[in-house]
């Protein structure tokens, strides 16, 4: 059997790390892509000289075009402008404020990686997140089961982790789910957050759940205003796991920023919500029975993503 072939655009922070974590679990060859003139071939070859001692056999390319990335199963789409402070201000921009930027961007590469790989998946890890979904979607002309983007799984790997450092048990043993959008109203559910099947609530004092909750609305936030730029570790952490469940057609469930056609009421809106995932992409949205309250913060967080997506004229 052919190995499988990912293609990571923008070897920055994000795409690297994505690149050294799917090369050390010999997942797929990788075909790194960025417009800067070395750095994709540079770190390519440094994740190559890797291999003998992290004892992987797939491959690693970098380039600044995309013959290279042809024929790939899966594209992960890192490029754009992060949050970084502007030097003139010190202010970081918000998320959405590189809407219209990171457009560009993703509409461009957008377009090259769907001519050289028309089969592939995209998985859109790109700021502000749901727009960027919609740009993909867009500007490659594929079903919306083949883009899907990269943000319920971070926020879930943050949520769990911080209830996990709370109460000083396994990350393994908590269970729990973030909805929404990718931003500051995104919709972490408590009644359906466990230890060991455990409710959490029957550990953890209302107060410091709320705190837990806040946390990880800010939880990108809190890395930028700690290193000066968005964070990349957890972000290429939630993104391998996704890569993973499509090449191995694991049938993960995975909050995931996926098209809605009318669940949870919603049409012709990308946003967070429990996605079963495998080869094909999404293989199937499953809709929780929310309760009002849950119903309220969700649409709250599609109003979020409606605004920003109304800036992309589409
Ligand atoms: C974060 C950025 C990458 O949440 O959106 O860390």
């Amino acid at each position: 059997m052919a190995r499988k072939k990912v293609t990571i655009v923008g070897a920055g922070n994000v795409g690297a790390t994505c690149a050294h974590w799917i090369v050390s679990k010999n997942l797929a060859d990788v075909a790194l892509v960025d417009v800067v003139e070395g750095l994709a071939q540079g770190k390519a070859l440094d994740l190559m000289q890797s291999a003998p001692v992290m004892g992987f056999d797939v491959k690693v390319t970098g380039s600044t075009g995309y013959e290279a990335t042809a024929d790939s199963d899966v594209v992960v789409i890192t490029a754009g402008v992060p949050r970084r402070k502007d030097p003139a201000t010190g202010k970081y921009p918000s998320r959405d404020e590189l809407v219209k930027t990171n457009q560009g961007i993703v509409g461009e590469v957008t377009r090259q990686v769907a001519k050289y790989s028309p089969n592939s998946i995209l998985v859109v890890v790109s700021n502000p997140l749901d727009a960027m979904c919609h740009v993909a979607y867009h500007e490659s002309g594929f079903p919306s089961e083949r883009v899907i983007g990269q943000a319920g799984a971070l926020d879930t790997a943050r949520y769990k982790a911080f209830i996990a450092m709370e109460l000083g048990v396994s990350v393994s043993d908590i269970h729990g789910i973030v909805l929404g959008g990718h931003g500051d109203t995104m919709v972490p559910l408590p009644r359906h957050t466990s230890v060991a099947g455990i409710p959490v609530r029957e550990l953890m004092a209302e107060d410091r759940l709320q705190a837990i909750i806040q946390r990880t609305r800010n939880g990108g936030g809190e890395i930028v205003s700690l290193i000066g730029v968005s964070a990349w570790y957890a972000p290429a952490a939630g993104t391998v796991e996704m890569v993973e469940a499509i090449l191995k057609d694991q049938k993960r469930v995975i909050p995931s920023a996926v098209l809605l056609k009318g669940q949870y009421g919603y049409n012709d809106l990308y946003i967070g919500v429990p996605t079963i995932i495998g080869a094909n992409g999404v293989e199937r949205i499953i809709e929780m029975a929310l309760n009002e309250e849950e119903k309220a913060m969700l649409e709250i967080s599609a109003k979020a993503v409606r605004d920003v997506v109304s800036i992309l004229g589409y």
